[in-house]
């Protein structure tokens, strides 16, 4: 069986009527939503529950992190909104994202772990004292992840080949930092095109402002999809 990649479209809007007007664009035959927090701090709930009656599949990017008693009931009222994919900070701990897998585990909801961010580099692990490179961190997290039961994690593409021999066979893959042509001074270091996150094995690829900036966003979203899926 060939493995479908999606597509989730980060709406980064500061407003509810910016988020509409983009989503309103993108047909959920193509794509789901990935709401994150400057969208719904800006705009609370109802941009999911909107986008949900619209048919979109919603990717809640809130990557909790916290103890686990409280993750576990951000959790539970994140699940309250019926969306499909969740994220919690692997940096949290096991306990936590133990409590939170367990809280919702009769939902259908995939509960991801993030990594490391895509900003942080060895500097900053030397910071706050991580031990280890850039790679075994994220692979250390990963496990972690796996082991306390989540479906999958957040990270770049081209870190799936290094860490998917120490995961689970299911395991799901999101990766930011798509991009569709070079960018000068892109804010994401480590970009992969669609075809190569792909062909690393990304499960869903998240693109937000190749997709949101472009004149029409739909007509880019189809040239992905169709990229993808030939
Ligand atoms: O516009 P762009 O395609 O760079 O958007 C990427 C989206 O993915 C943003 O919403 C960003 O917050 C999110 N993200 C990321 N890197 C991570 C986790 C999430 O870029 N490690």
């Amino acid at each position: 069986m060939i493995k479908k990649t999606d597509i989730y479209v980060a709406i980064d809007t500061e407003s509810l009527s910016d988020a509409k007007n983009i989503i309103n664009q993108l047909n959920y035959k193509y794509c789901g939503i990935k709401i994150g927090k400057e969208l719904f701090t800006a705009c609370g709930p109802e941009i999911v529950i909107w986008a949900k009656k619209k048919g979109f599949k919603v990717f809640l990017d809130l990557k909790f992190h916290d103890i686990p008693n409280t993750v576990m009931k951000a959790c539970v009222a994140a699940s309250k909104l019926n969306i499909d994919i969740l994220n919690v900070h692997a940096l949290g701990g096991k306990d936590m994202m133990v409590t939170a897998k367990d809280a919702i585990k009769d939902k259908q909801i995939k509960l991801i772990g993030v990594t490391l961010l895509t900003s942080h580099d060895k500097s900053y692990l030397e910071e706050i004292g991580l031990v280890g490179s850039i790679d075994d961190c994220i692979k250390r997290l990963a496990i972690s992840a796996a082991e306390s039961g989540l479906d999958g994690i957040v990270c770049a593409a081209a870190d799936i080949p290094n860490i998917r021999k120490y995961l689970p066979n299911t395991f799901i893959y999101i990766t930011p930092g798509i991009r569709l042509e070079k960018i000068i001074n892109d804010d994401q270091k480590r970009a992969a095109n669609p075809i190569d996150a792909v062909s690393f094995g990304s499960d869903i690829l998240v693109i937000g402002r190749p997709i949101t900036g472009a004149p029409n966003p739909q007509e880019k979203l189809i040239k992905v999809y169709n990229q993808i899926n030939s």
